[in-house]
């Protein structure tokens, strides 16, 4: 099929590259001249595993294209709208410019027939305002809403083998949604991915809805960490205990610096807004609490630092393992890590952070810190030692050889990544999350 991704940031540039690897025609469209002449040259604009070598073959194949005229659009069928929503500067909800912008300036080349997706995370009610829109501006054109689902650090393999398919579509549909991305999904739905066909308002909300528990589960097993430290429990083996009921389920239930990324924080906050615009503001109350769970989670980790320090941070080297909002991703929006860091350096702290894959993101947004892309220069002459992302080269440390490095070993733990009896053994002075 012939296909235009509007928007090519983290979710759209997969999108693009992975409906070309599936053999679609695709044509990727952005607004930022750097990012599609990159694109353009099958260089990914940012970190994902897998991405570049779809990104390759897909361009090598000549069916995937780059252009920042949306006039390139007017040749697809099926125009995917992947464009970001973030939150407000003033306010929690869902910033629409991109999408609108977007929207309407797609309308002058749908063809007839066409069916435009969206893909962003919208505020529900957004694809039924944009269905009225578009029967007044292009009714020879349809919509569908269309969640994804993609985790950064795995985009590639969820874009290609989604664990389900959501298609919100229009009752009175003159173009046949349903056939149009059955046809485009063919490989994962003749694979038996599950797929459920509802309407606009249940589609946006099954995305927030997801996204939503996932943050609540989060922040609960961090609220049960701070139980644990008040009262000598340790919530890594309360997470194994509970995590077997298969009703509970282990994942997702690592309690540390809590959850960030240009996902979840934005989402529980516009979700919170929307549903105080809909009169049921109290539904979502408990959000506003898993959201304050989550951002008390790096006073926290600051507060072990200074308390492992003596009570002042002031003039000490502290090496921060990790900025990046997890591993595998060179994203640092909202990140918990570069947060701490930068708590940590305005408490008068020397502070060196390094991470495989986040630095040149982090030093755009946040100059004042020292950084280094090698773990050794972090942490030589440390005074202490705080790994606030749990990439691998950060959780297969050698203690003994780490200690070495330092000026003291000290160590804040502040994704419970780390095996607390061999770092004490090697002499580490070691301190977790709600662990004794
Ligand atoms: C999330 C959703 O998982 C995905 O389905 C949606 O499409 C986009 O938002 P992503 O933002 O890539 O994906 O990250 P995710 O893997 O969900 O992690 C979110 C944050 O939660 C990270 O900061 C991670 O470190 C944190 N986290 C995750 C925890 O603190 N503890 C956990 O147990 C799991």
């Amino acid at each position: 099929m012939r296909i235009s991704v509007i928007g090519c940031g983290y979710l759209g540039a997969v999108h693009a590259s992975a409906m070309a690897e599936l053999g679609h025609d695709v044509v990727g469209i952005d607004v930022d001249e750097r990012k599609i002449s990159q694109l353009a040259a099958a260089r990914p604009p940012f970190f994902e595993p897998g991405l570049p070598e779809i990104l390759e073959s897909a361009t090598a194949s000549g069916r995937l294209r780059f252009s920042t005229d949306i006039a390139a659009a007017a040749e697809a069928d099926v125009h995917f709208i992947a464009v970001g929503t973030p939150q407000q500067a003033s306010g929690y909800s869902a910033d629409l410019s991109y999408v609108d912008a977007a929207f309407e300036s797609l309308l002058p080349h749908l063809r007839h027939g066409a069916l435009v997706v969206g893909k962003s995370t919208v505020p529900v009610g957004t694809a039924a305002r944009l269905a009225n829109r578009l029967a007044d501006a292009a009714p020879h054109a349809a919509l569908a809403w269309n969640p994804e689902f993609l985790r950064e650090g795995f985009a590639v393999k969820d874009t290609l083998e989604p664990d389900r398919l959501v298609y919100g579509v229009a009752s009175d549909g003159h173009v046949d949604a349903t056939s149009v991305l059955d046809h485009l999904y063919r490989a994962a739905v003749e694979a038996g991915t599950p797929r459920i066909v509802t309407d606009y308002a249940t589609a946006e909300l099954v995305k927030v809805a997801a996204n939503a528990f996932l943050a609540t589960k989060i922040s609960f097993i961090n609220a049960m960490s701070e139980i644990a430290d008040a009262s000598g429990a340790d919530v890594t083996a309360l997470a194994d205990a509970i995590g077997h009921d298969a009703r509970i389920g282990r994942r997702f239930l690592n309690a540390g610096v809590g959850f960030g990324g240009g996902c979840l924080p934005k989402d529980i906050r516009a979700f919170t807004a929307r549903a105080e615009e809909l009169g049921v503001g109290h539904s979502l109350a408990f959000l506003k609490e898993v959201d304050q769970i989550n951002l008390r989670q790096r006073q926290r980790v600051v507060d072990l630092a200074v308390a492992a320090l003596g009570g002042s941070a002031y003039r000490k080297r502290i090496a921060v393992l990790g900025v990046t909002f997890k591993p595998d991703s060179d994203d640092v929006r909202d990140s918990p890590a570069l947060d701490v860091a930068v708590q940590l350096k305005g408490l008068g702290a020397e502070v060196v952070a390094t991470d495989p894959e986040g630095v040149e993101n982090a030093r755009r947004r946040h100059p004042q810190l020292e950084y280094t892309t090698s773990i050794d220069e972090a942490l030589a002459d440390a005074d202490l030692v705080v790994l606030a992302t749990e990439w691998r080269d950060y959780r297969t440390l050698d203690p003994a050889d780490a200690g070495r490095k330092v000026a003291t070993a000290r160590i804040i733990d502040g994704r419970n990544a780390l095996d607390p009896a061999a770092w004490r053994a090697a002499g580490w002075q070691y301190r977790g999350i709600g662990r004794p």
